[in-house]
């Protein structure tokens, strides 16, 4: 039997599962293991299934032992982990598409609509009750009618176009290369970044975190979004270099942001905390149950699939 380490508590279900398939080293304590520990910890091993709080990078992959074949990420996104490191070792990287796509897009969504509708003011003043009801209060913007760029037109990009389309908004989009028509949905394609924010009166960053997509919004592409345009991220913080934002913030150049996910979390940048602007979430894309199970359940099955077949469809690196 193949033994792994799973480095966070995932709800029971899946621990169970896992149990059945392998030989496992749970963490019951949902402990946070510092690099150290987490390397002393797959001693022994030939998998991990690791989480986004683990920072797996060339320094530690380097120091894991000979027998870890496998780190199977338990999200999307693989920012944590260094690819070519793993490569280099003979270690295969996996994720989890698809299964979280449509929780993650609910929650762009709620970006959209809760930077736009102004809903952390909203709901300040409905806590302390105090808020006085007149013709222009809270006015926020409204979706209706106004253009929504989509930066990464993958499969949350796609679900989040379609619930947007259905709420009114105009759909326009930048990816690495232009999609079918049925995957377009008659949204309109943008070959440069600066063509897409130039007609952005909001924008949903839902792209991957690679070497090529850190800081893409930054103190001079901000500059290329009409004034008063609603920057969101449902994907990953490193696409973002927050000074820019807050300073854009600061200044109405950017008159709201929907934020969900933050660089270095989670200890997000303090800037945000004092800007009534910005409606900001502590990571919740993929956080339904239903998902969560889908999630590990994926997870295993990819460490399962590998170590039965020599190879795995959700491979990365
Ligand atoms: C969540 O952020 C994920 O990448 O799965």
């Amino acid at each position: 039997m193949k033994k792994i380490l799973i480095t966070r508590k995932l709800i029971k279900d899946s621990e169970d599962k896992a149990q059945k398939i392998f030989e496992v080293k749970l963490n019951s304590n949902d402990e946070l293991y510092s690099q150290a520990k987490l390397i002393e910890l797959t001693q022994g091993c030939d998998g991990i299934l690791t989480s986004l709080t683990e920072k797996m990078d060339a320094d530690a992959i380097n120091k894991l032992p000979k027998s870890i074949k496998i780190i199977s990420n338990f999200a999307v996104g693989f920012g944590n982990i260094d690819l070519e490191a793993a490569k280099k070792r003979g270690i295969a990287v996996t994720n989890t598409p698809e299964v979280l796509s449509d929780a993650t897009a609910e929650i762009g969504i709620l970006l959209i609509l809760g930077a736009c509708r102004r809903a952390s003011e909203g709901i300040d003043a409905a806590r302390l009750s105090n808020w006085k009801w007149s013709a222009d209060y809270l006015i926020g913007k409204q979706l209706t009618r106004s253009r929504l760029g989509i930066l990464g037109m993958g499969r949350i990009g796609q679900k989040i176009a379609k619930i947007a389309k259905s709420l009114g908004m105009i759909i326009h989009y930048h990816n690495r290369s232009k999609l079918s028509a049925d995957k377009e949905q008659g949204a309109i394609y943008h070959d440069s970044l600066k063509s897409l924010f130039s007609v952005s009166d909001v924008l949903s960053i839902c792209c991957p975190a690679t070497k090529e997509t850190v800081n893409l919004i930054n103190k001079q592409t901000i500059e290329y979004f009409p004034t008063g345009a609603v920057i969101t991220n449902v994907a990953r913080g490193d696409i973002v270099d927050d000074e820019a934002l807050i300073d854009a913030l600061n200044r109405r150049k950017i008159y709201a942001a929907g934020l969900d996910v933050y660089k270095n979390e989670p200890n997000l940048n303090p800037g945000y905390l004092k800007i009534k602007s910005a409606f900001i979430l502590p990571h919740l894309g993929s956080a339904t149950k239903d998902t969560r199970i889908a999630m590990a359940n994926l997870a295993i099955d990819n460490i399962d699939e590998f170590f039965n077949t020599g190879n795995c469809k959700n491979i990365v690196n």
